[in-house]
């Protein structure tokens, strides 16, 4: 087996990090930010810092939407649709050719497996491009026939939005970063993009692949920096047309309401908090490891984990137990530690929240069957906290209701075996994204997706995202919907054009 990357590499890259700090991303062009400010950029496996990038704030957004108006009305708007898909590919190559350095950085970055790094940013990246740059010649409008009095030639038009304000988290930078800039750039968009705060390094890289693809300058921008100022400014851009947000469900809501100055599109892909139905006929051995990775995957920073086990009480404890072995096996390391299944959390505040959490679900009366402690010692500096399982959860409790984004979940045990029952139990939730049945028996089973209320179902099988597949959320699990033809057509405007023959 290959080397998951090569230690020169590695070296090389630090000593870049550390010579001096990422820039920003504008017209075409790196330059430090207008105040000359920057911020440190930590290790979440050792919680050193390893590098540091530009804060952008209000100066820098304006100059970044001023660009990517002037690519919009100039540039990037007169490209053919054809032309615009040879750039994607392009760039889809080129995150393949640097594939090594772009896994590095996102596993020294966030923390993940080297291998979900190689998977999730670089491949899963590339194919957001290639799947979206099929749908750049594929935008159209339809002929309709009103029924006004005389003959008319109707038709609609799918134009682009506009500058859309493109803002991710930090749990997979990469691969979101690409997927909002994607079906943008199909739709004929130019993009202000910023990184979260706590791993920027990735989407600065991207600015540069942009660069060598050949997209004219200001097509995307890229400014690293801070929620609060970069951020915000972005929603509270005139000048912004569309933003696409995935975080929080509070800084979802602060984005809808600052939105509101311009009536700015919105799309939002927010928390969750998504249960896993397993009935008694399922297959085990494939459900228990599901189960497992569903919340421990990328340690639960994933805003589709199955944070909420819902099992049949005669298959519970087998289930359960499991589910705890998976737990007292994986192993817990650094992103780059050969062999690590599950990396450290993000950031110190995150290690708080989520250790809180825990805190909160004793004082509630849950029993923590594994985990339930950070890790520390020999090779666990940073943010590491153990894969944790609990029991006698029930809903109403904090970590039952509320959206934890850590390896922590809650069981619960069913016996009714109405279907109704059940869904009412899984769709108790004010979240709405994602939801796993397990069951052979597929009436039970497509019965169950059809009253569950999320966006995403699966039977039968585990997590990944495809870019064909629409993503979003119920309820305050999101606005709108990426991915798909529905995620390319939120980057346009219908107009309806009428000719009296
Ligand atoms: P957040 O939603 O505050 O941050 C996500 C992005 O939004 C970052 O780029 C951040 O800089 C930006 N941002 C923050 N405040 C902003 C504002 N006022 N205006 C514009 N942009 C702003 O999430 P945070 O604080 O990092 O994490 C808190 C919790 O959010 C997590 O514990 C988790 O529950 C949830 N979360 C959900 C994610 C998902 O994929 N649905 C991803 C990240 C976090
Ligand atoms: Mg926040």
């Amino acid at each position: 087996m290959n080397a998951p990357f090569s230690p020169s590499t590695l070296d090389k890259i630090r000593a870049d990090l550390a010579a001096a700090p990422r820039q920003l991303f504008i017209d075409g062009k790196f330059v430090p930010a207008a105040s000359g400010e920057t911020f440190d950029v930590i290790d979440p496996a050792t919680g050193q810092v390893f590098a540091s990038a530009a804060s952008g704030d209000r100066q820098d957004i304006d100059l970044a939407v001023k660009a990517a108006r002037r690519a919009l009305d100039g540039a990037w708007g007169k490209t053919i649709p054809s032309q615009r898909a040879r750039l994607m590919l392009k760039l889809a190559e080129l995150i393949e050719a640097n594939g090594e350095e772009l896994a590095l950085l996102e596993s020294l970055d966030n923390g993940m497996p080297i291998m979900m790094a190689k998977f999730a940013a670089v491949m899963g990246a590339a194919e957001q491009l290639r799947y979206n740059a099929g749908w750049a010649t594929k935008i159209t409008g339809e002929t309709i026939d009103p029924s006004w009095p005389g003959e008319w030639h109707s038709f609609t038009l799918r134009e682009p939005v506009g500058v859309v304000g493109s803002i991710v988290p930090w749990n997979f930078p990469f691969v979101m970063a690409v997927a909002k800039i994607a079906p943008a750039l199909a739709a004929g968009c130019t993009i202000v993009l910023k990184p979260a705060e706590q791993t920027p390094l990735t989407a600065v890289k991207l600015g540069q692949l942009i660069a060598e693809a050949g997209f004219p300058d200001g097509c995307v921008n890229i400014v690293t920096g801070f929620g609060e100022k970069a951020g915000a400014a972005i929603v509270d851009h005139p000048g912004v047309d569309k933003v696409s947000f995935t975080g929080s469900t509070s800084t979802g809501r602060a984005i809808l309401h600052a939105a509101a100055g311009n009536f700015k599109r919105v799309t939002l892909e927010l928390g969750g908090k998504s249960p896993v139905v397993i009935f008694p006929d399922a297959d085990l051995e494939k459900a228990i490891p599901a189960a497992a990775m569903g919340i421990f995957g990328n340690a639960g920073q994933v805003c589709a984990a199955g944070s909420r086990l819902f099992v049949h009480e005669s298959i519970f404890d087998q289930v359960v137990e499991g589910v705890t072995r998976r737990a007292s096996t994986l192993k817990v390391g650094g992103g780059l530690t050969p062999g690590t299944e599950m990396g450290p959390l993000v950031s110190q505040e995150q290690l708080d929240r989520v250790l809180g959490y825990i805190a909160s679900g004793a004082e509630e009366g849950a029993t923590v069957g594994i985990g339930g402690a950070r890790l520390e010692g020999e090779g666990y500096g940073g943010y590491f906290v153990q894969p944790t399982v609990l029991t006698g959860t029930t809903a109403g409790m904090k970590v039952v209701d509320e959206e934890i984004f850590g390896p922590v979940l809650s069981t619960m045990r069913f016996g009714d075996d109405d279907i109704d029952t059940i869904a009412k139990a899984a769709n108790a939730s004010e979240y709405g994204l994602a939801a796993s049945i397990w069951t052979r028996d597929m009436s039970s089973g497509l019965k169950l997706a059809k009253r569950i209320k999320a966006g995403t179902v699966r039977i039968n099988g585990g997590g990944g995202v495809d870019p064909a597949m629409p993503l979003g959320g119920f309820k305050q699990s999101g606005w709108g919907r990426e991915n798909g033809r529905a995620g390319v057509e939120a980057y346009t405007e219908i107009k309806a054009v009428s000719v009296a023959l």
